[in-house]
């Protein structure tokens, strides 16, 4: 079945010392793990201090953004080669911050997804709902709005190599998490959409995270929904006990 992938977005957070301090902290604790798969997104500017660090570890390097070009004259812009190159093997595509501050369309995520399967990156597409948008019951049809257009043109080979993440922007850095049972629903929403896009045994090997204040003490009642298959976690990714505990939800 399902491998549940807990992922940590550090967002614009620290610096070298600190990633460093971090990582030796969780992968110094998570050696046992056999049942699940752990990344951890740092800023651009860590990978290269971390990844020899975590090369051998139970613990995976992603990336939070990404081009969708090779190269060339996209000042300020990284590209999937330059990722894979620094050992990333995941990478964020289309976070909510990204949507709301930088103009990210379906249609760009949807380049950016592309551009990652080409290069042996799993994207972690993000996908999620407004609070105006939830309150005049319109949150279905904005995240398959957005499965549809961000994944438009994907194999269903392809789309198992996909991780979605259902974050709900209302939840995101908030403290109020959506309830399981809210969750649960919308998981099973965005699942039979990937099998309208694929088929049904594709869309249940395909992994939908949670994400939106997930914390120590509400990532078990979420684990335990039948269709969330792993979170991705902001904050308390920021916090080694707190994220060593989410990944050993029980
Ligand atoms: P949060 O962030 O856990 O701080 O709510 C989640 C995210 O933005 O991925």
């Amino acid at each position: 079945m399902r491998r549940p992938l807990l992922a940590g977005n550090w967002k614009m957070h620290y610096g070298v010392s600190e990633g460093v301090a971090l990582v030796e902290a969780l992968s110094a604790d998570l050696t046992d793990l056999n049942d699940r798969d752990v990344v951890v997104c740092p800023p651009f500017t860590l990978l290269g201090s971390l990844a020899p660090l975590l090369d051998g570890t139970a613990v995976a390097l992603g990336a939070q953004n990404m081009h969708y070009e090779a190269k060339g004259a996209f000042t300020g812009e990284i590209a999937p080669q330059m990722l894979k190159e620094l050992g990333c093997s995941y990478v964020i595509l289309g976070h909510s911050e990204r949507r709301q501050y930088f103009g990210e369309t379906d249609e760009l995520i949807n380049r950016k997804a592309h551009a990652a399967l080409a290069n042996g990156l799993k994207p972690i597409v993000c996908v999620g709902e407004v609070k105006a948008e939830r309150d005049s019951g319109q949150a279905e049809s904005v995240v398959v709005g957005q499965l549809r257009g961000s994944l438009a043109g994907l194999s269903a080979e392809q789309l198992r190599s996909v991780v979605i993440a259902y974050e709900p922007v209302w939840a995101i850095g908030t403290g109020h998490t959506a309830t399981p049972a809210d969750a649960q629903a919308m998981h099973a929403r965005i699942r039979a959409e990937l099998a309208a896009l694929s088929d049904q045994a594709t869309a249940d090997a395909i992994i939908i995270q949670y994400g939106g204040s997930v914390k120590p003490d509400n990532v078990d009642e979420l684990m335990a929904q039948p269709d969330i298959d792993g979170a991705l976690v902001g904050g308390a990714a920021l916090k080694a006990a707190d994220f060593i505990r989410i990944v050993r939800f029980k």
